[in-house]
């Protein structure tokens, strides 16, 4: 475990693809909210790599914003049920705001997510994230306006996403190793879900500090 870059098994994207999809984006974003100063809000941590180089590609000017939320049991994960750890220090009563996501994989995060936010009244609300696995939807009426990249239900680790709260760091999106999962997970190779719920990754604070 001493190099993270030996634990990957394949570069699904490249810095340079990252980098050239996230301008894509914050182009898009620029143009939709044109004379308006969006609200950017993020969980941490894992939309945080996504999130700061996303706003520096943005041509309006624009606010950044936190909230830190934990999952209970995996049972009770499926539920889309989490708790909120860290609110928003800013009203957003009247803002327009983007909920920024790294992944979305069943919806039921962001679901919950957007409920809480559009409880506040904000002037607009929607959702960008930079990873998207729309056929593992369980929350079918989540709508996303600005979307990254389609990817497999396969582990993937860096740019933000972690396992066991290691590989952010890493440059690129790549594939796990088995070996690697497995040897946290002994059971069988998890899905994504699977690894990425806190039940299959330890002891329940190893991986609960975020959905
Ligand atoms: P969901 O959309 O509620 O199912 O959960 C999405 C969350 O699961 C993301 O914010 C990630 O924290 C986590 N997640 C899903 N897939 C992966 C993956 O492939 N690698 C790392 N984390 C993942
Ligand atoms: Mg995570």
């Amino acid at each position: 475990m001493t190099d993270p870059f030996a634990d990957i098994q394949e570069i699904l994207f490249t810095e340079e693809q990252i980098t050239g999809r996230v301008r894509e984006l914050a182009a898009a974003i620029s143009r939709d909210y044109a004379g308006r100063a969006p609200l950017l809000v993020s969980v941490l941590k894992g939309a945080v790599y996504f999130l700061t180089d996303l706003t520096r590609a943005l041509a309006v000017p624009v606010e950044i914003d936190f909230m830190a939320i934990t999952t209970y049991g995996s049972a009770k994960a499926q539920s889309g049920v989490v708790r909120l750890i860290k609110d928003l220090d800013v009203e957003i009563t009247g803002r327009d705001v983007v909920l920024v996501e790294d992944i979305i994989d069943t919806g039921l995060t962001a679901g919950y997510l957007l409920r809480l936010l559009q409880a506040r009244a904000p002037a607009s609300l929607r959702i960008c994230t930079l990873l998207d696995r729309p056929y593992r939807r369980i929350l079918e009426t989540l709508d996303i306006a600005y979307r990254g990249f389609e990817v497999p239900d396969r582990f993937l680790v860096g740019y933000g996403l972690d396992y066991r709260e290691r590989y952010r760091h890493l440059p690129f999106i790549g594939v796990l190793k088995n070996e690697v999962l497995a040897a946290g997970a002994p059971a069988a190779p998890p899905t994504a879900r699977d690894a990425a719920s806190p039940s299959a990754a330890g002891p329940p604070d190893a991986g609960a500090a975020e959905p």
